[in-house]
């Protein structure tokens, strides 16, 4: 695809651009939630009824997620944001650091991210790429001695930093989401939000999304296989 001198690009990405890397999606088969119904793991409730379990399953998570490499998916986004700089812009659903370690600046992790953690009480947020495992090895806050959890945005909770997406998906001129189902908004809303404002949208994943009838053009194809002639 041609880049003018006057795109803006928003990009959205979703579980499916680190399938090739080896990390599983959430709602395809073998997803990550098989094996853990999502409401054990992925909820305020899940966290007051058992925190050992849930520091259990992000820890496995982060461990995944060390083990992974970006993939040119991953690296086709960043050598996009090479050359268009602050006229990129990168929201992504997904909590694995691999869009930053292919290389990509301005990213947004919508959803949180796996290696930071944050005090229940006072809200003091830090690096963090240690495994919990044990009830015995749950973390506490080192300011205030309170419970620890996972900086991840779990259902039923607000995804962070929605005023600056909005901000950035306003100004765009271009809309291009990879390897998400369209299943869970607000992301899910993008798109439609987009077409209100004749923006351009390309979907790009191996099936069609939920809300495939509100993009321009859906190229079928993974991540790895499109994107860097894509973007190129
Ligand atoms: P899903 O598991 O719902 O969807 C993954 C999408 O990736 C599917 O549409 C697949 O077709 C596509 N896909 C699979 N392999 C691909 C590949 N190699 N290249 C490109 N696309 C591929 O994951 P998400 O849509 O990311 O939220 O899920 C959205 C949110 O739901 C997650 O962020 C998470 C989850 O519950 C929270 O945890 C709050």
């Amino acid at each position: 695809m041609e880049w003018s001198a006057e795109d803006r690009v928003f990009v959205l990405t979703g579980a499916g651009i680190s399938a090739e890397s080896g990390l599983a999606t959430f709602r395809g088969s073998g997803g990550l939630w098989d094996g853990h119904r999502v409401e054990e793991v992925a909820t305020p409730e899940a966290w007051r009824a058992n925190p050992e379990l849930v520091w259990r399953f992000y820890s496995m998570r982060r461990r995944d997620a060390m083990a992974a490499q970006p993939n040119a998916g991953h690296k086709a986004l960043a050598m996009l944001e090479a050359r268009l700089g602050e006229r990129f812009y990168l929201c992504t659903q997904n909590v694995d650091d691999l869009h930053e370690r292919a290389g990509s600046r301005r990213v947004h992790h919508m959803h949180g991210t796996l290696f930071m953690s944050r005090c229940v009480r006072c809200g003091e947020l830090f690096a963090d790429r240690e495994m919990y495992e044990t009830a015995a090895a749950l973390p506490k806050c080192g300011v205030c001695g309170q419970a620890v959890r996972p900086h991840i945005v779990w259902f039923g909770e607000i995804p962070l930093g929605m005023d600056d997406i909005y901000d950035e998906l306003y100004q765009a001129t271009v809309v291009l989401v990879v390897g998400t189902s369209g299943s869970v908004y607000p992301a899910a809303g993008f798109v439609e939000i987009a077409n209100e404002r004749r923006i351009k949208t390309i979907y790009v994943g191996p099936e069609e999304p939920l809300n495939a009838y509100a993009f321009d053009e859906i190229v079928l194809g993974t991540a790895v296989e499109v994107l860097p002639g894509l973007v190129g």
